[in-house]
């Protein structure tokens, strides 16, 4: 066991570096412009391929929000708008997400569904066009792993929502185990091209946003995806 922590240790030293403050969360680097290219093509299969495995996840999410009637909810890269119809209607939702061909399967669920309290915006997630504390619940699922930059992403999320309110985040990050964590590593800049980078690094992650989580779920089947839930100073 030791040897296999040494190995792991120094792995990720000769890749990303030693301090969580400061390293690399990924190994693969990426752009708006090729993320929204990416979505904009899977669009149309996006609900098949990505809906039923991670629908556990997103229930889980739901239930540990607590929505309390009344409470406004932004959706950080609302997709096709699969987790829509989940909020309570009496809730006003703001989901936004920055593909066009996303927003437009959100918008046909929106009017196929009625969901007269839910708005879609096309906005960047790392520059949220809200005034500070707007929402009472900020939630990105499945997203943070798909952004070029994770933190400032975290710290939009974090600078709109309200003290006391909670702030959200469902995702697949790089597991602890060395051997998984390699393979992680090895593989993201092919995963990167399906949508998602496997490989990020949460210690990293929650260092550098200094997010103070008040519970990390294991959730999904495998359970290799977290919820991380924070309240607002
Ligand atoms: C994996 S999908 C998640 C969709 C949905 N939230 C779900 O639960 O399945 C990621 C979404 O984030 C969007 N996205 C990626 N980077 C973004 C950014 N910088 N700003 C806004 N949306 C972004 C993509 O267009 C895509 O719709």
């Amino acid at each position: 066991m030791p040897l296999f922590e040494r190995n792991r240790l120094r792995d990720t030293e000769e890749i990303l570096g030693t301090d969580a403050a400061t390293r690399a969360l990924s190994v693969t680097v990426v752009e708006n412009d090729f993320v929204e290219r990416v979505y904009n093509k899977v669009a149309s299969v996006y609900d098949w391929t990505y809906g039923p495995t991670l629908h556990p996840g997103r229930m889980q999410a739901i239930q540990r929000m607590g929505i309390q009637p009344g409470e406004r909810v932004l959706e950080v890269g609302v997709g096709t708008g699969i987790n829509l119809s989940l909020y309570p209607r009496d809730c006003p939702v703001t989901g936004i997400d920055f593909s066009g061909q996303m927003l437009e399967k959100a918008r046909d669920r929106v009017a196929g569904k009625g969901l007269g309290n839910v708005r879609l915006l096309e906005m960047d997630a790392a520059d949220l066009k809200f005034a500070d504390g707007t929402f009472d619940i900020v939630y990105a699922p499945y997203v943070i792993s798909v952004v070029p930059d994770p933190v400032t992403v975290a710290r939009e999320m974090y600078r709109v929502c309200r003290s006391g309110g909670r702030v959200i985040i469902l995702n697949h990050f790089r597991s602890p185990q060395a051997l998984l964590a390699r393979i992680e590593r090895a593989i993201c800049p092919f995963t990167i091209h399906i949508g998602f980078k496997s490989d990020l690094d949460l210690p990293a992650f929650l260092t550098q946003t200094d997010l103070k989580p008040v519970s990390i779920e294991k959730v999904n089947v495998p359970r290799i995806w977290s919820l991380i839930t924070c309240i607002k100073d």
